[in-house]
């Protein structure tokens, strides 16, 4: 079965072939880091447009790259939500008219749910059931999964997502966007000690997560320091440092205590957060030390791209589960009402 999948939630335009007996044929991907820059985050207007500009030539260089003509494709699978929905609605027209005038299904992808799986593209793919954190800019839960499609959730962030804080923390510094990669950039010129922030929610019971906390306290540290020093490059590197060793401390501290609580000797991590360098190293030690096995997507692969939506659509088109061909997308779509494949 061979699927194109539409990646469009929010400031990247994604699309990739992916055949369930080859693997993935061919993705491209159109970044809108460019258009956002100067507005220090996403607009969401901005993004519909470019997501429209983009999406038709796209489609057509990832059909001839992939050496699959239209009329081979079984189906189209586009991420359903959840995201910015103008930027959602925009794949989901594209995804929608090309199935309908190919005579094949348009399946919806969970956005979150192909972040879940991306880790499942690689060679070494990792077997059920496992405990998955999801780390993005809009995001961050553990789950407890016991085949694709049953999430449980047990834990996630009450306020500011990870991907969320390293962002709003960047811009306070006068820093560029995405936060998340210009802030683990600026922290290997950090000295370590300098400062120590905290690693909020982890002296109590639970598996919830709060980063708002962190970023007031990145930003106080920024306010009381900024003036008595000279080096401003220094002080912020300093401060990415503590702040990114607070939250991959924090994360590593979830996942244990996930993996504790489920039983599960697996660990899975997706979404933007999960491309930090720093916060892959501490959970291989973690892995090695307390006899678990981790994985990850390829870094590409962790940030929103269009291959992880054809792989999940894939799957439900296997499945026999596909949508009508009227155009709809959800701005809000809670994880807890997915199907499992089984049923
Ligand atoms: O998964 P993603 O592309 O989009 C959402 O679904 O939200 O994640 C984007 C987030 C942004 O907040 C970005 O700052 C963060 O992932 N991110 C990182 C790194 N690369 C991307 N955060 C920390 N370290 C990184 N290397
Ligand atoms: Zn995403």
């Amino acid at each position: 079965m061979i699927v194109l999948g539409i990646e469009t939630s929010c400031d990247e335009t994604g699309l990739a072939v992916f055949d369930s007996e080859r693997g993935l044929l061919a993705d491209v991907l159109h970044s809108q880091v460019a258009v956002h820059a100067e507005y220090g985050g996403v607009v969401p207007e901005l993004a519909s447009r470019d997501h429209i500009r983009f999406l038709v030539p796209l489609a057509a260089e990832v059909l001839q790259r992939s050496g699959v003509d239209k009329h081979a494709l079984d189906g189209i699978a586009y991420t359903a939500g959840p995201g910015l929905i103008g930027a959602l609605m925009s794949g989901a027209a594209v995804a929608r008219s090309l199935a309908w005038a190919l005579g094949i299904p348009a399946v919806e992808v969970h956005h979150m749910e192909g972040h879940l799986l991306a880790p499942l593209l690689e060679a070494e793919a990792p077997e059920f059931p496992f405990v998955a954190l999801l780390v993005s800019g809009g995001h961050t839960l553990l789950a407890d999964v016991s085949e694709i499609g049953h999430y449980q959730l047990i834990g996630q962030s009450l306020d500011d997502a990870a991907g969320e804080a390293f962002d709003k923390t960047a811009k306070m510094m006068g820093l560029g966007y995405p936060g998340g990669p210009v802030l683990a950039k600026l922290a290997a010129s950090g000295r370590r000690g300098v400062f120590r922030f905290p690693r909020p929610m982890t002296d109590r019971p639970g598996l919830d997560f709060s980063f708002s906390g962190l970023k007031t306290y990145a930003l106080n540290t920024w306010e009381a320091n900024q003036r008595r020093t000279q080096d401003k490059d220094q002080l912020r590197a300093d401060i990415a440092l503590a702040f990114e060793e607070a939250v991959v401390d924090t994360l590593s501290i979830k996942c244990r205590r996930a993996l504790e609580q489920t039983g599960s000797p697996r660990l899975i991590v997706a979404g933007g957060v999960g491309a930090n360098q720093h916060l892959r190293q501490r959970l291989h030690q973690l892995a090695k030390k307390h006899r678990f096995s981790v994985s990850f997507p390829r870094l590409e692969y962790c940030t929103d791209n269009g291959a992880m939506i054809a792989f999940a659509g894939c799957l439900r088109l296997q499945a026999g589960q596909f949508q009508p061909l009227d155009i709809d997308a959800r701005a809000r779509w809670p994880m807890e009402e997915l199907l499992p494949l089984s049923r």
